[in-house]
């Protein structure tokens, strides 16, 4: 069956995460949070992603922009920032306009000369995914934004994933789904989808029950796949 549609996991995948912390460890009067940006930018990553995990399993859903606090709280205390004047604010500022990695609009363009669907399938929340896509000016390349709100349960609940379906009208086997994170590009291939995972930190595979068909470094040989 013939790939139509790409569908894209955003934060990580599409949107450099660690560009909010990055940013600001360059700016003057955060000397003591420079130390610490990388430990912080993981630990807030990883703290959000749990607990997007927890508040799916406990059935305590709430919106992605707040996990996304939460979590740079708890990184925050952890390296005694928690009152750093200013810190907090500028992160979660900063979050609202991440940069896209530099071979996103490039390979969406190509993507689309193929005549293939594009969209974005996050855990994000609405107003949070579109401030994104407004900020990278990779709008006009999507056909469309998908947000787990829609269904009020994160990733990788399945409801997320039959979203696509629902949307495109189209078969698992029809879709190229395609994700930085090792655990969302296992549950999309334990769904069905064709899955490319681009491992950009050269991680191990997830220990899960499917494995990605594709695993790339980045995503800049994603249309030739998309063209299999
Ligand atoms: C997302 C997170 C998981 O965009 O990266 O859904």
């Amino acid at each position: 069956m013939p790939i139509t549609t790409c569908i894209f996991d955003a934060y990580g995948t599409l949107f450099d995460v660690a560009a909010a912390a990055r940013t600001a460890a360059t700016e003057p009067g955060r000397e003591g949070f420079a130390r610490h940006w990388p430990q912080i930018a993981e630990s807030w990553r990883l703290k959000q992603l749990q607990y997007t995990w927890l508040r799916a399993v406990t059935g305590r859903h709430t919106d992605f922009w707040q996990v996304t606090q939460d979590g740079l709280d708890w990184a925050l205390e952890a390296q005694g920032l928690a009152d750093e004047p200013g810190l907090r604010e500028r992160l979660l500022q900063l979050y609202w306009e991440l940069d896209a990695y530099p071979e996103v609009p490039g390979m969406l363009e190509a993507l689309k000369a193929r005549g293939l669907a594009t969209a974005i399938l996050s855990n994000g929340a609405p107003e949070m995914l579109a401030a994104a896509v407004r900020s990278a000016g990779i709008g006009d390349l999507l056909d469309d934004v998908l947000s787990v709100e829609a269904v009020g349960i994160f990733k990788p609940a399945r409801q997320v994933y039959d979203m696509v379906g629902a949307r495109f009208g189209c078969a698992p086997r029809e879709v190229l789904f395609v994700s930085s994170n090792g655990w969302d590009a296992a549950a999309a291939a334990d769904y069905g989808f064709v899955t490319a995972w681009a491992n950009r930190a050269a991680e191990p595979l997830e220990r899960l029950p499917a494995a990605p068909a594709h695993v790339l470094r980045d995503l800049s040989g994603l249309p030739d796949l998309a063209a299999r």
